[in-house]
């Protein structure tokens, strides 16, 4: 069962076996472990490292091990071999004899699980870059089906207004970014480590260029040592990832209060809510909520990543292994965040009426008439100052800018005239300047 043991006297205690299996999650690489072999095993023929007929020979057996697992014929167990590579190898060896033992030719399980890794990743961020894009376009829809009016806040003070559209804009913004970032770690990460080896390459003359070719890497690695310890591509897709779950979380976290009977702006599809077992009354954002909490795991991932590596001597070491430990289950987080969140924006109700009001109060306008007093010759921080003395007129006589007579604006500057309350209308607000870029 084991690919080596030759040099070993006493077998494996059952306990380190148990520490060492990485089965579990080395099974969930299979198809990358066994294409990697047939690119591997039809450059050991074509350079005649191995005979053609043996290469052959491994291509077609591995062909056949993939479609097997594929179509469920095969199972994988998640014991009994160290890892993934332990068992192709040896299911193969058992289908097609001595030849299956020529497919470690010129090849370490250092270098192959450095390639598996980052097809597995590659691929994968395919999935998870269709999700974004999924993302980008719920926003775009939900804003263009939503131009309503709102508060716009900075330190969670109202502060001017907004349209809905224009705020998910902002988070369509904040996702093309996270795409491009993910796209640039493939574009980083993108070099073939197969042929370093354990860390010295082989003395075989050995192809990588057509490996490269073979499993579509943009070229091959530049330095044997760095190709079998190089795991910043795991890293990166990491940072990414937390990025990109900080950004998930923001969204959740303002939905969440929006959904708050305080604020009321926004009603959550029941089906992404849930109740309380004793209140009988309580709806709760929880989907947002776990989407918040689920951006802890990722940057738990990310940190777990860093610290993994930050100590390790070159070149690879088995604290690797445990790489696989951070980002499968970050991959799977990442991608159900991105899917929740499509669906909490799609089904999210506004509560018009709330939204309309919220902006009738708080003084949004108040920028607005200082730009107004500003076209009208005032220096701008004389008319910051003049629309601060009428917010505190206005306070003081609970009332808004908008319901101060123009004889009480006047007192506050007398070149304020009746054309003042055009720019006190905040639903004539985004029809100014370049707020019309918001409608
Ligand atoms: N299963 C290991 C991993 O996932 C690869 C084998 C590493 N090589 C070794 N000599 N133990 O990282």
């Amino acid at each position: 069962m084991k690919l080596w043991g030759g040099r070993f006297v006493k077998s494996e205690d059952p306990d380190m076996t148990a520490f060492d299996n990485s089965l579990p999650q080395g099974k969930l690489m299979y198809q990358e472990d066994i294409l990697g072999s047939i690119a591997h095993a039809t450059m050991l023929g074509k350079q005649a490292i191995i005979s053609q007929s043996d290469s052959d020979a491994i291509v077609a057996g591995l062909k056949e091990i993939l479609s097997e697992i594929k179509a469920g014929s095969l199972k994988i167990p998640d014991t009994g071999f160290e890892d993934i590579h332990s068992f192709v190898e040896s299911v193969l060896t058992e289908k097609i004899g001595d030849a299956g033992k020529k497919l470690h030719t010129a090849r370490s399980r250092n270098d192959q699980v450095a390639v598996d890794t980052k097809m597995y990743i590659k691929n994968r961020l395919q999935g998870v870059i269709a999700e974004i894009d999924l993302l980008i376009q719920a926003f775009i829809d939900k804003g263009n089906a939503n131009p309503q009016i709102m508060p716009g806040y900075t330190h969670l003070q109202k502060a001017q207004t907004v349209t809905f559209k224009y705020y998910l804009g902002a988070y369509a913004q904040m996702l093309k970014r996270d795409k491009k970032r993910l796209l640039n770690a493939i574009d980083v990460m993108d070099e073939n480590p197969l042929g370093s080896g354990a860390i010295a390459g082989t003395t075989h003359e050995i192809d990588r260029q057509l490996t490269t070719d073979l499993l579509g890497f943009k070229k091959p690695v530049d330095n044997f040592i760095d190709g079998v310890s190089d795991r910043d591509y795991i890293i990166e897709v990491l940072a990414d990832f937390s990025i990109m779950a900080m950004h998930l979380s923001r969204l959740s976290e303002e939905l969440i209060i929006f959904a708050s009977q305080e604020f009321n702006y926004v009603i959550f599809d029941d089906s992404l809510s849930t109740g309380s077992s004793m209140m009988p009354q309580k709806k709760n954002a929880d989907s947002a909520e776990l989407v918040r909490g689920s951006s802890a795991l990722i940057i738990g991932q990310l940190n777990q990543m860093l610290i993994l590596m930050k100590g390790l001597p070159l070149a690879y070491n088995k604290d690797m292994q445990l790489d696989k430990d951070t980002f499968l289950p970050a991959f799977d987080r990442i991608e159900h965040m991105l899917l929740l969140m499509k669906k909490i924006v799609l089904t999210l109700k506004l509560n018009s009426k709330k939204l309309t009001a919220a902006v009738k109060n708080g003084f949004l306008n108040a920028t607005d008439m200082a730009d107004y007093l500003v076209k009208k010759g005032l220096p701008f921080r004389d008319a910051h100052g003049v629309v601060g003395q009428a917010v505190l007129m206005a306070e003081q006589a609970h009332k808004k800018l908008e319901d101060l007579t123009l004889e009480e604006l006047q007192q506050c500057s007398p070149i304020i005239q009746d054309d003042i309350y055009e720019y006190l209308d905040v639903s004539q607000s985004m029809t100014k300047g370049i707020k019309k870029e918001m409608l």
